[in-house]
């Protein structure tokens, strides 16, 4: 691989410990992926491991202790915060695992990162324009960063995004370079999507008719939001690991099809109709009945105006006693909707507002929980799996209040 002066000096130590062992971790990295050299960076998005992960926590705090600075700051995704320890009475979080996430948000913090909790990193500022090259963690945000911005970021893992900050440099492979960036799949719309709910499923569609390529998606109508190609993206990421999708007149790499597929031809071509929505809606539904333990909404995080949906549906209604519903929201997101009077509407009706979280961060299959509703498509496709083994009523935001308020 070949460095700069600049690098190899970093790679020798002259920056300190801290970036001695980025350097490393950077070019071993580039190495095994046949890199030719390493890329600067402008923005990061750093990952939290789960607070039981303990290596991970380790890890952070080793590179905290070794002087570790980020000279990208980056912004972080969610993690189970001090905030929301405790938040049911009978769902409480074990002390070592409370003070494991405690302990990662400190060595985090150290390092300069700034405490968004999030992963919608866009949302908070976190804004690459087309073509910068990034370093996130968060399937669901790399593949808005690359679909929608046109930004480039390759699917990273915790050590790498810690070590790029502190670096500030990435190897420049996979999707930081152009020849990677083409379409391999051509995916035809037979009708329009048009409610969130609709984009969620389609994003499992396409992420399980397309697992681990560049899907090129055609039909998707002008008027298309950034918020229904987020929960898309979302759903085809975990589904199908996409990191990257061209959506022909909508995103900045794709404004004709011979654009998003760079002159190559498609290895295959796939319809949707909607009957393959009404197959993917009854895929992602795994409950077979029985009472629904918790409602969880805001996977990923939701704009304001996604929470005055909620809100405008909840108003007056209660939530029953024996179902949590949960919001997992960004802190801004919040800090605006409480302006508006959602949050006391929602609060009002019995939501529990998780600032800067995710259920995925929380030991849930120690509380017992065996059926969720969600809107969600990411979570309904996580949430059945190991460790989590939930069945899902996968529903629209309004099956999701009918479901925690229905007698
Ligand atoms: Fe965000 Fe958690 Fe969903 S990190 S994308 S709310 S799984």
């Amino acid at each position: 691989m070949h460095l700069t002066d600049e690098e190899r000096r970093m790679l020798a130590g002259e920056e300190g410990e801290a970036v001695r062992l980025s350097m490393q971790i950077l070019t071993r990295l580039g190495d095994a992926y046949g890199a030719e050299r390493l890329t600067p960076v402008s923005s990061v998005h750093a990952g939290c491991a789960y607070p039981n992960m303990s290596v991970a926590v380790e890890m952070m705090e080793r590179f905290a202790a070794l002087g570790g600075r980020f000279r990208v700051l980056p912004t972080v995704n969610p993690v189970m915060t001090p905030g929301n320890f405790d938040r049911f009475p009978d769902c409480r979080e074990p002390e070592e695992l409370k003070k494991a996430a405690t302990r990662q948000i400190n060595a985090i913090l150290e390092m300069g990162a700034i405490p968004s909790w999030s992963c919608t990193p866009y949302m908070q500022g976190n804004l690459p324009r087309a073509g910068e090259c990034v370093v996130w963690v968060e399937s669901s945000a790399i593949v808005f960063a690359n679909s929608v911005l046109g930004a480039r970021s390759n699917r990273n893992t915790i050590p790498v995004d810690i070590a790029a900050a502190i670096a500030g440099r990435a190897p420049e492979d996979g999707l930081l370079l152009d020849e990677n960036r083409a379409g391999d799949a051509l995916v035809r719309l037979e009708f329009m999507p048009e409610s969130m709910f609709n984009y969620n499923t389609l994003g499992f569609i396409i992420g399980k008719k397309c697992a681990g390529k560049i899907p090129v998606i055609e039909g998707l109508p002008r008027w298309t939001t950034a918020n229904q190609l987020k929960v898309m993206g979302a759903a085809a990421a975990t589904k199908g690991g996409i990191a990257l999708y061209h959506a022909v007149g909508i995103t900045p790499e794709a404004l004709t099809r011979e654009q998003a597929f760079r002159g190559r031809t498609p290895e295959f071509e796939s319809v949707i109709q909607e009957r393959d929505m009404r197959a993917g809606i009854e895929d992602l539904n795994t409950h077979k009945g029985g009472r629904i333990d918790a409602v969880l909404v805001g996977c990923p995080h939701p704009s304001v105006s996604e929470i005055g949906e909620l809100a405008g549906l909840l108003k007056g209604k209660t939530i029953r006693e024996d179902t949590r519903f949960c919001l997992f929201a960004s802190a801004d997101a919040i800090a605006l909707a409480r302006q508006m009077g959602f949050v006391k509407i929602m609060e009002d009706s019995g939501v529990r507002l998780f600032e800067g979280g995710c259920i995925l961060t929380h030991p849930i299959r120690a509380w017992g929980w065996k059926n969720v509703a969600t809107n969600s498509g990411k979570y309904a496709c996580t949430l059945p799996s190991d460790p989590y083994y939930l069945n899902v009523l996968y529903t629209d935001t309004r099956g999701c209040v009918e479901a925690a308020t229905a007698r």
